[in-house]
């Protein structure tokens, strides 16, 4: 793993921008890999900056996002729907049939999983995959646990995420105890990987992340395995190590 450890959280966001742009410019059809959550905030500011002085052209640029809260419909403001369009995607000239989201209300949610997974195949796969990163070192939405998902599938929250992402919601009853996730195989198989993390609270995370043994129990350990993974961390992420 390339680890890159940077000053604050501003120069995070301004390098994986930087990544992201030069992505672009090497394959203008790139495939990328989209996370949601308040981490990769600073990077889409960067990208919508970047995209306003005429530095990157979404036009042929495709997009898959990691995760999606089952039962949300999309235009419910907590959707990662939601947030997508309002973070990056109505500021940049991204096409819109080049956007792919899960559904978090599908009729069939099994033929939701499998049709997200054929559509990252039909379009080449994912060249370049961000990632942030749970307290509990969970990449998407896929926990700690005994045992890990390959592909697209639904999953339990566990108790840690849905209070760590309690305060986006009015109470603790409103936050969907369950969500569509791609796998870890799906994110494995990226080309490339950039995970982000920021604060002191992901410090125990990307410790794990980097020196300790490759667990589902701690599923970020399993980007080990990958050929490719970039870490851009700030200090305090990076204050465990
Ligand atoms: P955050 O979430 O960026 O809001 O900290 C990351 C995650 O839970 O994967």
């Amino acid at each position: 793993m390339n680890i890159v450890i940077a000053n604050n959280y501003q120069e995070i966001s301004i390098q994986a921008a930087r990544l992201v742009a030069d992505q672009i410019t090497n394959k203008k059809n790139t495939v990328l890999g989209l996370a949601s959550g308040q981490t990769p905030i600073g990077m889409y500011q960067e990208l919508i900056n970047m995209f306003k002085r005429g530095k990157i052209d979404f036009s042929e640029v495709v997009t898959f996002n990691l995760d999606e809260y089952y039962g949300l419909a999309p235009e419910h403001p907590q959707s990662y729907y939601y947030y997508m369009w309002n973070t990056l995607f109505k500021h940049i000239n991204i096409k819109k049939e080049n956007i792919y989201l899960l559904n978090g209300m599908p009729e069939n949610i099994k033929q939701e999983c499998n049709q997200y997974e054929y559509l990252i195949q039909k379009n080449g796969g994912i060249d370049l995959q961000i990632l942030g990163i749970g307290d509990n070192g969970h990449l998407g939405f896929n926990e700690p646990a005994i045992g890990l998902n390959s592909k697209t599938h639904l999953v339990n929250l566990s108790e840690e995420t849905i209070q760590a992402n309690s305060h986006y919601f009015n109470n603790i009853q409103e936050i969907p105890k369950q969500a569509i996730t791609m796998g870890i195989g799906t994110i494995m198989k990226a080309k490339k990987i950039v995970l982000l993390a920021s604060g002191r609270k992901k410090s125990h995370a990307i410790e794990k992340t980097i020196n300790g043994p490759v667990s589902t129990e701690v599923p970020a350990t399993i980007l080990q395995l990958h050929p490719d993974v970039k870490l851009l961390i700030d200090k305090e992420a990076a204050s465990q190590l």
